[in-house]
């Protein structure tokens, strides 16, 4: 999912993540006064960076950190790293038909899909479980890369989406590597504890309910073996996160959710940004 990006005096709000036929970023260019006004009454983030194409870099404000320089991701930056992914023909398929359907900013963006799936493989992970599926984008990116014998179980309680990525796993000929579930993710996970299955999955990557997070992640700290990652999307949200003026019921829980792991023993984690921020948990 594509971020608002600060740009001169313009704020530029993704309107869908991308144009048909082509990787590349679509904005709405807002007036940062507006944005200012828009932000308060809205409660999206502010920043007192100023960026331009030129110089896509900010600087870490605390010299504790080193005033290290760290890449900003303007529109013209994030076009540049997308024509850096190898996106498959089925997923670029897969995406423009989503991009017509309704909460297609929903989906995982080209470069999130293609780091899931080389965390896939650097793992030689062959057993997955995804909660959120939507239209199939993330869980096609992994079934594409699991072994013949692999397998994904896939959580989504919206059957017609579901539905959607069913037919592109057929297309894509790795409908025997996935295991669709309809219904509520919590079920089906605590049914696959009952059935004996903890401690035996690989991977797992959670894009569903935010609020449910810290559920999510103990089930699937059951499930998955020591040694195994968990992904969790969506950390930064928006970046609301990090403005203490946003205190909405899914920022808190995130915000909660994000804390919690810091301080959790059982796993080591890298809060990445990407897409919307992803937290690459190991299991210990
Ligand atoms: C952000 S989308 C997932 C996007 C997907 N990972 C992709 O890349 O296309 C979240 C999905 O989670 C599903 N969802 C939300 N709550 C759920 C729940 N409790 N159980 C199962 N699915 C749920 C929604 O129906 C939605 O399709």
């Amino acid at each position: 999912m594509t971020a608002s990006v600060i740009h001169g005096g313009w704020v530029f709000v993704p309107l869908s993540s991308f144009v048909p036929n082509r990787l590349c970023t679509r904005y709405s260019a807002v007036s940062r006064l507006d944005c200012w006004r828009f932000g308060h009454r809205k409660g999206y983030p502010l920043t007192t960076s100023c960026l331009s194409e030129r110089a896509a870099t900010i600087a870490a404000s605390d010299h504790n950190y080193g005033s290290k320089q760290v890449i900003s991701v303007t529109p013209r930056v994030y076009d540049y790293l997308l024509t850096n992914v190898r996106e498959p023909q089925i997923l670029r398929e897969l995406r423009e038909e989503t991009a017509t359907m309704r909460g297609s900013q929903m989906q995982v963006s080209p470069d999130q899909a293609q780091l899931l799936a080389m965390l896939v493989q650097i793992l030689g992970a062959k057993r997955c479980i995804e909660v959120g599926v939507y239209t199939g984008y993330s869980s096609l990116a992994v079934a594409l890369v699991l072994p013949d014998s692999g397998v994904l179980v896939a959580c989504e309680r919206d059957k017609n989406s579901l539905e959607v990525a069913k037919r592109y796993y057929d297309r894509a000929g790795v409908s025997h590597k996935v295991d669709a579930r309809h219904g509520l993710a919590v079920d089906t996970l605590n049914s696959m504890i009952e059935n004996g299955e903890s401690c035996s999955y690989d991977f797992a990557f959670v894009d569903a309910e935010k609020r449910m997070y810290r559920e999510y992640f103990e089930l699937l700290l059951k499930l998955v073996r020591a040694g195994g990652v968990i992904v969790i999307d969506n950390v930064l949200w928006h970046g609301k996160v990090a403005d203490p003026l946003v205190d909405d019921k899914q920022t808190e829980s995130i915000r909660s959710f994000n804390r919690a792991l810091m301080e959790d023993e059982r796993v080591s984690i890298s809060m990445v940004p990407v897409g919307d921020g992803m937290t690459i948990c190991h299991k210990r």
